[in-house]
């Protein structure tokens, strides 16, 4: 390769040894392998459950490629910590997701901190035990609220903003394999995240005009706030395995970590031409399987 360099009087050849030319060649690379930006600059992520064990690895995943997030949680203290970690140019909201206008006032907080919307993880979630034929009304009433109203209002808000912004969108779901296979004592865990399923094939059909993908994650058995390392040790204990063995009860023999789970949200986040779809991270379960 040749280059051509000029000088006062006009053009003139010269050799690939000469300095102008590697330096001018060096620089054109340097130049291009700085030329792909990562995969979410520019978009912002808001996950809900921000400050628990998967929202936070999600969050964590997200920025890697480059998102900015909005982390929600109505723990502030856990907040302050797990935004901390995420660095400069993130945000985080305290509310409980719960609550009436929480979902738009976490859109606002979202707009005017980082300027919209482009991906809602609606994560946030709690395991309420009992069997069903026992627990009090009022009990399996607040399991709803959280595990399906909770998502529903966050992602109709979601939604509306995206519409608005017109510039498509995402919205991720973590659902749970208690949505397809029932467990002892998880069936006001287990009827929600069925219902929330459906919300999110529901939502698929409904925003896909407008270029709003929905899909969701079922995952099963991830060490976090809802499977505490206590519990952990007691039911092992209980089966009289080792806690590897008791967290490693899949079809790999592998305990499923909440970075596993984060990476199913940002594949499916790349998956550009899929919506209305769930995957499973749960090392395999041949009665959770979907298909
Ligand atoms: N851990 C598992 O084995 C497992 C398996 C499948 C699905 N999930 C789902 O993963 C999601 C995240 O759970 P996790 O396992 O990371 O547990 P976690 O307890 O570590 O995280 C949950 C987070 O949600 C927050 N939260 C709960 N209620 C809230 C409310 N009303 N308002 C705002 N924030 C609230 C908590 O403060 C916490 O930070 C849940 O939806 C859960 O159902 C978990």
């Amino acid at each position: 390769m040749r280059a051509v360099a000029e000088d006062a009087g006009g053009f003139y050849p010269i050799g690939e040894k000469d300095m102008f030319d590697c330096e001018y060649w060096s620089l054109e690379q340097a130049k291009l392998g700085k030329g792909t930006p990562p995969p979410f600059q520019g978009r912002v992520v808001m996950v809900t459950g921000g400050a628990g064990a998967i929202g936070l690895a999600t969050a964590k995943a997200f920025a890697a490629k480059g998102a900015n997030v909005v982390l929600v949680d109505r723990d502030q203290a856990a907040l302050d910590a797990a935004l901390s970690q995420l660095g400069r140019w993130h945000a985080a909201c305290a509310l409980d997701i719960a609550q009436a206008n929480a979902a738009d006032n976490a859109m606002t907080d979202a707009v005017t901190a980082l300027g919209g919307l482009d991906f809602l993880v609606s994560n946030a979630g709690t395991a309420t035990g009992g069997a069903l034929v026992e627990l009090e009304d009022d009990v399996f009433r607040a399991a709803f609220e959280l595990n399906f109203f909770a998502h529903k209002a966050f992602a109709t808000a979601a939604a509306k903003l995206m519409q608005d912004q017109g510039r498509g969108g995402q919205i991720l779901f973590n659902i749970s394999k208690q949505a397809v296979n029932p467990g002892r004592n998880l069936g006001a865990y287990g009827t929600p995240k069925a219902a929330t399923m459906f919300l999110m094939r529901q939502l698929a059909l409904e925003l896909a005009g407008a270029g709003i993908r929905v899909n969701g994650v079922n995952a099963d058995k991830i060490r976090s706030g809802l499977l505490t390392d206590a519990f952990i040790k007691e039911r092992a204990a209980a089966r009289g395995v080792s806690e590897e063995v008791y967290m490693g009860g899949n079809l790999l023999g592998r305990e499923v970590e909440a970075h596993h789970v984060a990476e199913g949200f940002v594949n499916l986040a790349l998956m550009e031409r899929t919506t209305g779809h769930v995957i499973t991270v749960d090392g395999g379960n041949t009665e959770a399987e979907l298909r």
